[in-house]
């Protein structure tokens, strides 16, 4: 496996693998890697002949208060996962590789960015869409491999893809859950006993909410009150509870139709959390 830093040399690698007629998977993550990661790992594999999984923790993507020195880093135990897993080449750079001095470009998804998490996080897509950005331009022709957990990421990396003509196929793969039902995720590691049982309350929320759809229920207030007394009786803080169109993210006012996406943020004392659920979609939550 190839631990390469600087960006060029990743390019020429991306470049060098297409030149031999392999198709390249490309896994974008900030690291912290578990078995949702994995998956996409997985998902990639399937597809490609070549994985390259990038690891950075996107500075742009954090706003001040958001705790970027605080998000958990493990780059040997990371190293170790994708040797075990087949990984070809991780491309691992510095920040200041990445941004260079006098930065100052910034990738925009206008309107799909402006809901859900965008409403708390106001800069955090720019931040995601710049970063996701310059590794498609640096891996180019490729499969790109994104979980379904950061829904509303995956569809605005899909509607970039699509508006800048970028030569990438984007894929999004399952959430992937603990036997508890709570989505894996890096940030679980900063989840304290007490904090991990009420993380619960995310997916219970959902759950409760799948049912209901499932049973005919489509007025979005009783659906949406349902996820939202399960975040409250788990001691969890709201950030938001929201029925929206899955395909362009619209909000629901009053009814939702046969499929919606039903998304949720909230945090676990300091620790923010998200998941989600496409309602007569998505397989039944336990
Ligand atoms: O989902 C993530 O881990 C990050 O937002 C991503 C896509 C790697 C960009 O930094």
């Amino acid at each position: 496996m190839r631990l390469i830093e600087d960006p060029f040399e990743f390019q020429r690698e991306c470049q060098r693998v297409r030149a031999g007629g392999g198709r390249l998977g490309l896994v974008p993550t900030m690291g912290a890697l578990h078995q949702g990661h994995l998956s996409l790992v997985s998902a990639a594999r399937e597809r490609s002949d070549y994985v390259a999984l990038t690891l950075f923790v996107n500075p742009i993507q954090f706003a001040s208060n958001e705790g970027l020195s605080r998000y958990p880093r493990n780059l040997d135990g990371d190293l170790a996962l994708c040797r075990d897993h087949g990984v070809d080449a991780v491309f691992a750079p510095a920040a200041a590789a990445m941004y260079l001095p006098g930065d100052a470009t910034r990738v925009l998804v206008s309107r799909l960015s402006q809901g859900l998490c965008g409403a708390s996080r106001p800069d955090h897509f720019a931040g995601v869409c710049t970063v996701v950005s310059k590794l498609f331009l640096l891996a180019g022709s490729c499969t790109a491999v994104f979980g379904r957990k950061d829904y509303q990421q995956l569809r605005i990396i899909e509607r970039m893809a699509r508006d800048l003509f970028f030569p990438v196929v984007v894929l999004g793969a399952p959430i992937v859950r603990e036997p508890s039902g709570l989505a894996l995720s890096s940030r679980n590691l900063r989840l304290g006993p007490a904090e991990r049982e009420a993380a619960l309350g995310l997916v219970r929320g959902l759950s409760r909410a799948q049912r209901l759809h499932l049973a005919g229920e489509r007025a979005v207030a009783v659906l949406r009150d349902a996820a939202l007394s399960s975040l409250q009786s788990h001691g969890l803080r709201a950030d938001y509870v929201t029925l929206a169109d899955a395909d362009d993210l619209a909000e629901f006012e009053e009814t939702v139709p046969q499929r919606a996406l039903l998304a949720l943020a909230a945090f676990a004392g300091d620790v923010r959390l998200i998941d989600n659920v496409v309602l007569g979609e998505d397989p039944a939550l336990t």
